[in-house]
C-alpha cells in the first residue's frame, strides 16, 4: 500500500509517526509532499520516508492520499491536481470543516474520506471521527480505519453529519479540558498552593481520574458520587457549580462549537 501525504505539518508527522511505529507499510511506501523543502528535509531524515515538492508525482503511484495542508490551502491543491486523481485512489482529508461533497467537487474525485483527528493524536492518544463518500469500497474502509487507528481510536459513521457533532465533542474537547484544568491551577494558586505544585497537581488529578474511569466498571455518576460524601468538601463545590449552571454552560458551548462546524462545512 503507497501513502502520500500532501503537507508535511503537525497532523502529518503525527500520522506519519504512528503508521511507521504500526508497521502497516513500510516507510519507503510513503511519500510526503509539502512546499518548504526545509522541512521536506526534517522529515526525511526522521522518518526515513520518500519526499518531493511536486504533489503531481506525489500522488502518481500511491493508493492512498493523506490531504493534510489547512483548509485554505485545498482550492491550490485542487486547482494543481484536479484530473490527476485516478480511479482507485483513496482521499483522506483531514480538513477541518471540509464536508466531503467540497471534497469530491474540488477535487474531481468521488473517492473521498473525511476524518476529524484531534491533538492528543501527536502522542497516538487521539479520537478520530471519519466518514465516507459511498464511492470507498468496505476494503478502503478497512484500510482507513486501520491507518486512522494508529493515532488512537477511530469511529466510523455512515452519516456525516456525526462529524460536526465529533468535530464540537472530540475534535475541539481538549481545548475544554485544557480551559477547566487552567481554572483549577488558577484556583489552586488563589488559595496559596505555589503555581508548580497546583500545575502538578491539576496534571495528575486528571490523568488519574480518566485512567481510574477507564479501568472502573462504575459509570461516570457513580465514581463522582463516590468522591461527594454529604455535607463534605467536593458537595459544597458541587453545589456551586449547579447553582451557576456549569452543566448548561457546557451545553450550550458544546452547541456554539457544533453550530460553527455546520456553518464552516457550508461555507
Ligand atoms: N492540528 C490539529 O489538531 C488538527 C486536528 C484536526 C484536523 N486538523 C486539520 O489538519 C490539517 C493540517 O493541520 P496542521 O496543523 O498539520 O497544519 P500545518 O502544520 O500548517 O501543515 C500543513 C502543511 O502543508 C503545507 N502546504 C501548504 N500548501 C501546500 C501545498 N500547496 N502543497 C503541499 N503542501 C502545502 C504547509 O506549508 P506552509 O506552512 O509553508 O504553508 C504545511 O507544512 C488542517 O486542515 C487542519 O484543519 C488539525
Amino acid at each position: 500500500m503507497n501513502i502520500t501525504f500532501i503537507g508535511g505539518g503537525n497532523m502529518a508527522r503525527a500520522i506519519l509517526g504512528a503508521l511507521i511505529d504500526s508497521k502497516i507499510t513500510a516507510p519507503e511506501k510513503i511519500t510526503v509532499s509539502d512546499i518548504s523543502t526545509a522541512r521536506l528535509e526534517d522529515i526525511k531524515n526522521k522518518y526515513r520516508v520518500c519526499t518531493t515538492s511536486s504533489n503531481t508525482r506525489a500522488i502518481a503511484a500511491a493508493d492512498i492520499i493523506i490531504l493534510a495542508v489547512k483548509p485554505q490551502n485545498l482550492d491550490a491543491i485542487s486547482r494543481e491536481l484536479v484530473g490527476k486523481f485516478s480511479p482507485g485512489k483513496l482521499v483522506i482529508s483531514i480538513l477541518a470543516g471540509t464536508n466531503l461533497e467540497s471534497l469530491a467537487n474540488s477535487l474531481k474525485h468521488g473517492e473521498v474520506i473525511r476524518a476529524m483527528p484531534n491533538t492528543p493524536a501527536q502522542i497516538r492518544m487521539g479520537m478520530t471521527a471519519w466518514t465516507a463518500s459511498p464511492a470507498v469500497t468496505e476494503e478502503k474502509k478497512k484500510a482507513a480505519q486501520s491507518i486512522l487507528s494508529t493515532m488512537g481510536k477511530a469511529i466510523f459513521f455512515e452519516d456525516e453529519a456525526f462529524i460536526d457533532m465529533s468535530t464540537a465533542i472530540s475534535g475541539s474537547g481538549p481545548a475544554y479540558f485544557y480551559l477547566f484544568m487552567e481554572s483549577l491551577v488558577e484556583a489552586g494558586v488563589e488559595l496559596g498552593l505555589p503555581r508548580e505544585t497546583a500545575i502538578e497537581m491539576v496534571m495528575q488529578t486528571a490523568l488519574g481520574s480518566v485512567s481510574y474511569a477507564l479501568k472502573s466498571d462504575a459509570g461516570l455518576t457513580t465514581l463522582r458520587q463516590q468522591v461527594t460524601s454529604p455535607g463534605g468538601t467536593t458537595e459544597a463545590a458541587l453545589k456551586i457549580f449547579e447553582s451557576e449552571g456549569l452543566k448548561d454552560i457546557i451545553i450550550k458551548a458544546v452547541a456554539g462549537a457544533h453550530g460553527r462546524a455546520r456553518e464552516i462545512g457550508k461555507c
